[in-house]
């Protein structure tokens, strides 16, 4: 059966060998590509730059080829851009003709075919799920209603360091207690809900359903399903593992979702006041369903990019940052200062106090910039064919802002390399997070950046505060320093091995 299935595979492949070169050599004529390496017929450029196209290999790929780039992957393109100009072309000026997001097998099967926000092409269905999300979760007032309770998550955090013995002595591990606190934060907002700690059986269930969905989501195994369609038969296997594992994703979210459902039916007080945003997120989104604005699908997708969007990102952030505070005990010691010295002795921040402190934010930034969440955004793409740099880019084509290099190219930033918050005091003290220079964007820019910035700023700052605040944070005993290499999958930054570090309680 898999012989003749390899037979017939094989067979299709020597046919599109052909045609496909007979396609690129009339395209060739009509359009006048960005440069890349020369492609061969069906793979492409594929075997010559393999699969991992992370932000390191593609800033060295920028270094031969320019700041503008494409490469051939099987029947994919993909444009890579890697200068501030063109950035800004990319994401502002052609906002709207390059604000798709590409289709991936994968992808397809999280997203439920695009009926989530994040995913979404350009166009109407995005645009009305963008504006239901913006009211009950990514305005300032969101912050005004949650950020007491993120202050309460993070003081949590620091009352279960100090009950843990090994916290102070033989260091302990923070991935999954960073988890568990983002997870507190989101889930707050969206259903009124905590989990009780790390061994609570929901959260157990959630979270080993977040990370295996962010493992197969960002994993390179299935590449060439996407690259070279006839291929996608052997991926049956991984993709049925993606079925499963988003089904059983969204009957987590219909439990939360139905839970929420009864306590609106039990009140007598019938929902929502939205000047006053005083009830959780989902009773809007399912507001925005009653009246027919959406359907059920996109109710639950809805719950899945917040999932995703937010825990994620803020989590990962975190982690890299406690790492480089342990590994330059001088910057975590300035900012100590800072926080002794702004916030009366013994006072706790609060959201309020995070807009005066000028170091935290620096060091947030620097976070940002040398370990950034994503390191080439989310990926772009063009529905028509499109013109950027006096170069055609056929249509579909799947456009990678290298905004890691943007950040940390030579060029344009000091000392690149190394983990320098006091650079945003000085040199590039005029550089904001919200994208007010090109060679910064953390967060994207313009029509499809991200809405999340506005909560993950301050819950950023309120939890790492916290931590300097009570905490030095030391590298464990006989180890010179935390081990900050990479792991770069599709599009994230992970810290590659979990670490452990030493949290020495701080006499206030
Ligand atoms: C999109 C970064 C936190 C929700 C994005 C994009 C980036 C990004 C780079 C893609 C921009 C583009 O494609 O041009 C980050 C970072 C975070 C963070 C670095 C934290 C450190 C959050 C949070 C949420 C969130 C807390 C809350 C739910 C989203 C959503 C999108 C998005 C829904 C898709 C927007 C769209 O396609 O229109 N984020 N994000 N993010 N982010 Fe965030």
């Amino acid at each position: 059966m898999d012989l003749l299935l390899l037979e017939k595979a094989l067979l299709a492949l020597f046919f599109a060998a052909t045609v496909a070169a007979a396609i690129s050599r009339l395209c060739r004529k009509r359009f006048k590509l960005p440069i890349g390496p020369i492609p061969v017929p069906v793979f492409g450029n594929w075997l010559q730059v393999g699969d991992n196209l992370n932000h390191r290999v593609l800033a060295k790929l920028a270094k031969k080829y320019g700041d503008i780039f494409m490469l051939r992957m099987g029947q994919r393109n993909l444009v890579i851009v890697s200068s501030p100009e063109l950035a800004k072309e990319v994401l502002k000026t052609q906002g709207v003709e390059f604000g798709s997001r590409t289709r991936s097998v994968v992808f397809d099967i999280f997203s439920g075919e695009g009926q989530d926000m994040t995913f979404a092409v350009y166009g109407d269905h995005w645009r009305k799920m963008r504006r239901i999300m913006t009211v009950p979760f990514f305005t300032s007032k969101v912050v005004q209603q949650y950020s007491r309770c993120w202050e309460e998550e993070a003081a949590s955090m620091v009352e279960d360091f100090k009950k843990n013995p090994q916290a102070s002595t033989s260091g302990i591990g923070v991935r999954i207690r960073l988890q568990l606190l983002m997870h507190n934060n989101m889930y707050r907002i969206m259903f009124d809900k905590t989990f009780e700690g790390e061994s609570d059986p929901l959260f157990v269930n959630l979270h080993d359903l977040n990370i295996k969905r962010a493992v197969l989501a960002h994993s390179l195994a299935y590449n060439y399903g996407d690259f070279i369609p006839i291929f996608r038969p052997f991926l049956r296997g991984y993709l049925n593992i993606c079925k499963e594992i988003n089904e059983k994703r969204l009957q987590v979210f219909d439990f939360f979702i139905q839970e929420r459902k009864n306590v609106i039916a039990s009140s007598t007080n019938k929902r929502r006041d939205h000047q006053g945003l005083r009830f959780p997120g989902i009773d809007h989104i399912l507001e925005a369903q009653e009246k027919g604005e959406i359907n059920e699908e996109n109710v639950r997708y809805i719950v899945e990019n917040v999932n995703i969007g937010g825990i994620d990102t803020v989590t990962r952030s975190l982690e890299w940052a406690i790492a480089e505070l342990a590994n330059h005990p001088k910057v975590q010691k300035k900012l100590q200062v800072e926080l002794d010295t702004v916030l009366e002795r013994g006072l706790q921040i609060t959201e309020p106090d995070t807009h005066k402190l000028p170091y935290l934010q620096a060091v947030i930034k620097e976070t940002l910039r040398l370990r950034m969440a994503l390191p080439l955004l989310v990926p772009h793409m063009n529905i028509n064919d499109a013109k950027l740099d006096g170069y055609d880019i056929p249509a579909e084509s799947r456009i990678s802002v290298n905004a890691w290099w943007l950040a940390n190219n030579p060029a344009h930033w000091k000392d690149p390399e190394q983990f320098r918050p006091d650079r945003f005091l000085e040199e590039e003290s005029h550089v904001q997070v919200n994208g007010n220079d090109f060679r910064y964007i953390p967060f994207g820019l313009g029509r499809r950046s991200c809405p999340g910035i506005v909560m993950a700023l301050p819950m950023f700052c309120i939890t790492l505060g916290r931590l300097v605040q009570n905490y030095d944070i030391l590298v464990p005993p006989g180890q010179s320093e935390i081990d900050t290499t990479e792991r770069a999958g599709q599009f994230s930054l992970h810290i590659l091995k979990p670490y452990k570090v030493v949290f020495k309680p701080r006499s206030i």
